[in-house]
């Protein structure tokens, strides 16, 4: 039933959601006592990154989405957001029907609002994220995907385009892949999102598809799409090889630069959610080098 009572409205603020469900069958036994998004990647915990993708977007309200099992985790571990000047709430996904079931578990939530959705396993980095961001959630209708080209598309959902780079087609997990570019775990939707996920039915596999939610917007000519290029990193951690490596990577980053990724309390001061006495006390409640690390920045002369 579409809430009526919704008044969808572009101009509410866009709304976050990341989806941090699932069995992690993959990952066994690693994921047999804990939900894979509470996992580490390197020093901090894999829902941190997806989480701090949303608030470089700009986005302060969030719903998380987990099992019955696990919500109880996500709660522990992120509370309600005010720590770092957002809003967190959760909601529990029984089974898992689908990424597109998030926009239906998500409605009254939503709220007539536009949304952001993040898969609570996706990683990204790279140059000029930020602005590509806030490009994307200032989009007043339609929806935009990331593509990025991967050398087994098989694995993913795939995007084709014509000649011309316009996008003509998309398919789940295809044997035969027409095209070498995955659509990544981050989608923005304009406030039809739920309405049009209410309608979707399920694949040959017994999912809602994200894909047709997708491809619901490619047929109605309001699809953007955005390339990472090259420089740009999309980790899986799907499996324990891709989960060693994304962890080798931030660890190769972060000791290079000195400066850490995915890191939700500093994105929060840099945006001003947060003051710098507020950082510093988030810094103080962890006697390590994360801890120490806030402190510094607060140190360092400016933002930039
Ligand atoms: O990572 C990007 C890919 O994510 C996209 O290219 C695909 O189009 C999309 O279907 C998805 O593919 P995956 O093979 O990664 O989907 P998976 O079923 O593994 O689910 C992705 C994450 O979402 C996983 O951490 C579990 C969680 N999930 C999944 C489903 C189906 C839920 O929380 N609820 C669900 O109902």
């Amino acid at each position: 039933m579409l809430n009526e009572q919704h008044l969808r409205d572009p101009k509410l603020p866009r709304k976050g959601i990341i989806l941090a469900g699932g069995a992690g069958t993959r990952l066994h036994p690693i994921t047999r006592g804990i939900s894979k998004q509470l996992i580490p990647v390197y020093d901090k915990p894999m829902v941190y990154y997806p989480l701090s993708v949303l608030m470089l977007a700009g986005i302060r309200e969030i719903l998380l989405i987990s099992t019955p099992d696990d919500i109880g985790g996500f709660r522990r571990l992120l509370g309600n957001g005010e720590q770092w000047g957002i809003s967190i709430s959760y909601a529990e996904q029984a089974n898992p029907n689908g990424l597109p079931e998030a926009f239906i578990i998500a409605e009254d939530f939503l709220a007539g609002s536009a949304s952001a959705l993040i898969l609570g396993d996706n990683i990204f980095y790279g140059h000029g994220f930020s602005s590509q961001l806030r490009g994307a959630s200032e989009q007043s209708s339609g929806a935009t995907v990331f593509a990025y080209p991967v050398s087994n598309p098989q694995r993913y959902g795939v995007i084709e385009f014509d000649e011309s780079g316009q996008a003509i087609g998309l398919e789940e997990k295809p044997q035969s892949p027409r095209s070498k570019y995955a659509i990544t775990g981050l989608y923005f939707f304009d406030t039809d999102a739920c309405e049009v996920a209410r309608n979707l039915t399920p694949s040959k596999r017994g999912e809602l598809e994200i894909v047709d939610l997708i491809g619901h917007y490619l047929s109605h000519q309001s699809l953007h799409v955005e390339q990472f290029g090259r420089g740009f990193a999309w980790l899986d951690t799907g499996t324990r090889d891709s989960l060693l490596d994304a962890c080798n990577f931030v660890a190769a980053i972060e000791k290079r630069q000195g400066l850490k990724i995915g890191c939700p309390e500093e994105i929060a001061w840099r945006n001003n959610w947060i003051a710098s006495a507020q950082l510093t006390q988030l810094g103080d409640m962890m006697n390590n080098d994360y801890g120490r690390y806030l402190i510094e920045l607060v140190g360092a002369t400016e933002r930039d």
